[in-house]
């Protein structure tokens, strides 16, 4: 039987970290991945460039039932930790927005760091390898059934991967969570989270596009491509960001925020202009100024001509500025200051950056990772119930409680 002081499942962010930390400190670590490659989602990160994390990392930009569980680890690996192991191997990087670092050149710079520190740190990576039981008694003693695995000790792990018993002292999942099953996800670290009797909370997409109802995208449909600074509002959380308009739906940073906040027949609340403080102001000294011109033609000063034309067909902006009388342009404002839109829904896993929910947080110490109530089994990143804001959180959790944990394992 193969025997190592570490096992971790899953060869993504917060799996290679956690590797190469453990790596560092003697321990002998393997990391078991089911893909055909590690770090998928890395190189498709930051639309091929990585946005690796993102310097105003603060707690208040993560969503959790319990928003105090990742301060600790945020705290002790911050993203200048990252930064600093970054430029240690040569990659350059950009601000691109403020705080959100990305790669200058390809996000496969990313992954090539982390599989150098694991070689540096003598972690091996095993990729095409699934796991198929997870047992704390060796194999042998007929304690593979599944049911055995809430006899736990001091003697570590067995796990059954490709035909091959693998023993271990302390077991990390870091499998991370249920988005794009293309790229390899599925709900592995919660079946086990489940064998041994830990609670998941409801999972579903997040940082995601949403959907439409007939009537809007029947308007919105043929806008495909055409993007504007929105402002948009869900769940009581705004973020005044980029929306794009897509033959799906609505997309972008400003709908992708809001949709982790967002709850299945609720509305989207969107201000067209959140950099106009006083439309109506606006429209009023316009009609003064140019009472002859028609709201499509003042809708062009903050919009694409194709988007503005739009906006006045569908909303029946005809006519002349001079015909409107305040009641009208006040309703024009508000309309453009606060449309809501009800989503049918979102696109699901298949096109989310991240999963909402998870295994329940006041199962795990915030400190090691490690599962109260099993000794020697620990979960990290997006498995757990943690989720990050768009702009380089997600990879920083990834990062801070992959290497929290292999600090502890
Ligand atoms: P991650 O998903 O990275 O790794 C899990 C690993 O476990 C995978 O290698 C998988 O193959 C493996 N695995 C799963 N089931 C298994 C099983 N049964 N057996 C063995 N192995 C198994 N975040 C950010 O901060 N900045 C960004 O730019 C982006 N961009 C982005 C783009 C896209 C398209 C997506 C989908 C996501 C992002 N994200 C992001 C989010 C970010 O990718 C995500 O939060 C982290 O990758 C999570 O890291 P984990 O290591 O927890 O899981």
């Amino acid at each position: 039987m193969q025997q190592y002081d570490v096992v971790v499942i899953g060869a993504g962010a917060a799996g290679l970290m956690c590797a190469a930390s453990a790596g560092y400190r003697g321990r002998s670590v393997l990391v078991l991945d089911h893909a055909n490659k590690a770090g998928k989602k890395i190189l498709m990160s930051g639309g091929g460039r990585c946005n690796f994390t993102n310097l105003n990392t603060t707690p208040d930009h993560f969503v959790s039932a319990n928003p105090h569980f990742c301060k600790s680890a945020l705290h002790r690996y911050s993203p200048w930790h990252f930064v600093e192991m970054v430029e240690r191997h040569g990659v350059g990087h950009v601000e691109k927005a403020p705080g959100q670092l990305f790669c200058d050149t390809s996000s496969k710079a990313i992954l090539q760091v982390l599989l150098t520190e694991c070689e540096w740190a003598g972690a091996e990576v095993r990729l095409k390898t699934s796991v198929t039981h997870i047992n704390n008694r060796p194999v042998g003693e007929g304690a593979d059934s599944g049911a055995s695995s809430q006899a736990l000790g001091d003697d570590g792990f067995v796990l059954r991967a490709e035909g091959e018993s693998i023993r271990c002292d302390k077991l990390v999942i870091a499998s991370g969570g249920l988005s794009i099953p293309t790229l390899g996800a599925g709900p592995f670290a919660y079946r086990v989270a489940e064998q041994f009797g830990l609670r998941v909370l409801p999972t579903r997409a997040g940082l995601v596009p949403f959907t439409l109802q007939p009537a809007d995208k029947e308007w919105l449909a043929a806008l495909s491509g055409v993007s504007a600074e929105v402002r948009a509002e869900a769940g009581g959380r705004a973020f005044a960001e980029p929306m794009l308009i897509t033959h799906r739906g609505l997309s972008g940073p400003a709908m992708l925020q809001v949709s982790s906040f967002w709850s299945p027949g609720e509305a989207v609340t969107v201000d067209w202009l959140p950099a106009l403080a006083d439309p109506l102001a606006a429209l009023r000294e316009a009609r003064k100024a140019q009472p002859a011109a028609g709201v499509e033609k003042w809708l062009r000063g903050f919009f694409s001509q194709r988007l503005a034309a739009a906006l006045a067909e569908h909303f029946g902006w005809s006519g002349p500025l001079q015909h409107y009388s305040n009641e009208a342009l006040a309703e024009i404002a508000s309309v453009l200051k606060g449309w809501r839109f009800k989503p049918s829904g979102t696109e699901g896993y298949r096109t989310a950056e991240v999963t909402l929910g998870g295994i329940d947080t006041d199962a795990v110490s915030s400190k090691t990772f490690e599962v109260k109530s099993v000794p020697g089994l620990y979960f990290i990143g997006e498995a757990l119930d943690v989720t990050g804001e768009l702009g380089g959180f997600n990879f920083q959790w990834a990062w801070a409680s992959g290497w929290c944990a292999g600090q502890a394992v």
